[in-house]
């Protein structure tokens, strides 16, 4: 079959390589429909993610139809259409009872690796290297998915692909993110990022009872989603001193709730501190660029909440923790527990409350990915999400 695949940084190639097969009762195989490109695959294009093996098939945004299902299997049959979340679940363990489902105890199977970098492992990923369970990603012809009589949610009749692909990843993890900043009846909601986490963390900050929601880029079809679409206010922080111009809009208490959406690749022009973090990038001795962390924590207000879904990976250098103690700040974190929000999500969009297909800018086949992979990267062509037919 046909799929994207990693080779290097800044090397991403659509190759023909094996089917997937059938390793586990409760597996299945689908025949990929749609999938996407996340941020998240960014940090592994840019060599971010430590553990990527030339030749990895990459991709966890997909959905598509039953072809297969594993002997033990009994919630899909051939033919249903089905999303699948990004990470991997159980169903059963310890934090799969408590619906920590991102924090699944079994899913990862290179547990041991991800141990020792950070004390504990996370659940396996899609597509998302070898210390997260080194599984074969989704964009590409066929996806096997492990635990599936778990994971992924069947598509009712009559919704097409780009109405659901999202609850795959992105649309989640802007809601949990919203969910994690604690957002109260008519707080101010400052969002770092308008890609597509943002945009999604921006509509769900008003499904949460927002009463004012500030979006920061410097991408102006971004910055313009945010504004129509997502009827925020905006800044531009090519443009502005970010902390000082959300004191003035806010009449220097600084924003309620604070949602980090960029995460490790955090660009911000010639800041001094993200100029040694890109300097320590370069020279391997720095693993994050956390400049939107700093600011987040320097300008939310005291007593608030900082959430962050961006992802961030090694030893951050340079956090003001001591702004974030003595303000008396929240800090909420995480990779989405995607199956949690499966079914009410899925709900919303039935009942016509979002179109989650507003992000979509591009749509194309497997074999121009990695042509796309480089205008998302770049913010080229006015990229701001890519959808793959295979
Ligand atoms: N927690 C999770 O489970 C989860 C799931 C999906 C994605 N993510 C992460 O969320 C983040 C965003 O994903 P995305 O798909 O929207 O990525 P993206 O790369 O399309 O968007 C990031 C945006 O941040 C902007 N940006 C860069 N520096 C900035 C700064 N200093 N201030 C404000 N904005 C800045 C960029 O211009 C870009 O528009 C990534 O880190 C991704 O890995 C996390
Ligand atoms: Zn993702
Ligand atoms: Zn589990």
């Amino acid at each position: 079959m046909k799929a994207l695949c990693w080779h290097g940084k800044g090397d991403i190639r659509c190759d023909t390589v094996d089917d997937p097969t059938i390793e586990d009762d409760r597996d299945i195989i689908i025949k990929v429909t749609s999938c996407a490109i996340c941020g998240s695959d960014l940090h592994l294009m840019n060599g971010y993610m430590p553990t990527m093996e030339s030749g990895d098939v990459l991709g966890h945004e997909s959905m598509g139809e039953v072809v297969e299902v594993g002997k033990g299997h009994s919630k899909f049959k051939v033919g249903d259409r089905v999303v699948v979340p990004f990470n991997l679940a159980c169903g059963e363990c310890y934090f799969c009872r408590k619906k920590l489902f991102s924090l699944c105890d079994r899913s990862n199977r290179n547990a041991k690796k991800a141990i020792e970098v950070m004390g504990h492992s996370p659940s396996g990923l899609l597509g998302y290297s070898h210390m997260l369970g080194g599984y074969a990603g989704g964009q590409a012809e066929f996806l096997r998915v492990p635990y599936a009589d778990f994971g992924p949610i069947k598509v009712p009749d009559g919704m097409d692909d780009d109405q659901v692909l999202f609850l795959s990843d992105i649309f989640p993890t802007g809601w949990m993110a919203a969910e994690n900043a604690e957002i109260e009846d008519g707080d101010t909601v400052a969002i770092w990022g308008c890609g597509p986490v943002g945009q999604f963390a921006i509509q769900s900050a008003w499904m949460m009872g927002a009463g004012r929601v500030i979006a920061i880029d410097k991408v102006p079809e971004r910055l313009e989603m945010a504004r129509t679409h997502g009827r925020a206010e905006t800044l531009d922080f090519s443009d502005v001193k970010i902390y000082d111009a959300l004191m003035e809009m806010t009449g220097g208490r600084g924003p309620d709730r604070c949602i980090d959406c960029v995460g490790t690749e955090s660009d911000a022009g010639a800041s001094a501190d993200a100029m040694l973090d890109k300097a320590k990038a370069a020279l391997h001795i720095g693993t994050d660029r956390p400049h939107v962390l700093r600011e987040a924590i320097f300008s939310c207000r005291k007593g608030g909440t900082i959430s962050v879904p961006g992802v961030y990976i090694g030893m951050l250098d340079h956090i003001p923790f001591g702004a974030a103690m003595n303000k008396g700040l929240t800090l909420k974190m995480g990779q989405t527990h995607t199956h949690r929000y499966l079914e009410p999500l899925l709900q919303k969009v039935v009942d016509g409350d979002i179109d989650p297909s507003f992000v979509i800018t591009h749509r194309a086949s497997l074999e121009d990915g990695p042509d796309l992979y480089k205008s998302f990267r770049d913010k080229e062509d006015g990229c701001i999400k890519v959808v793959m037919k295979p």
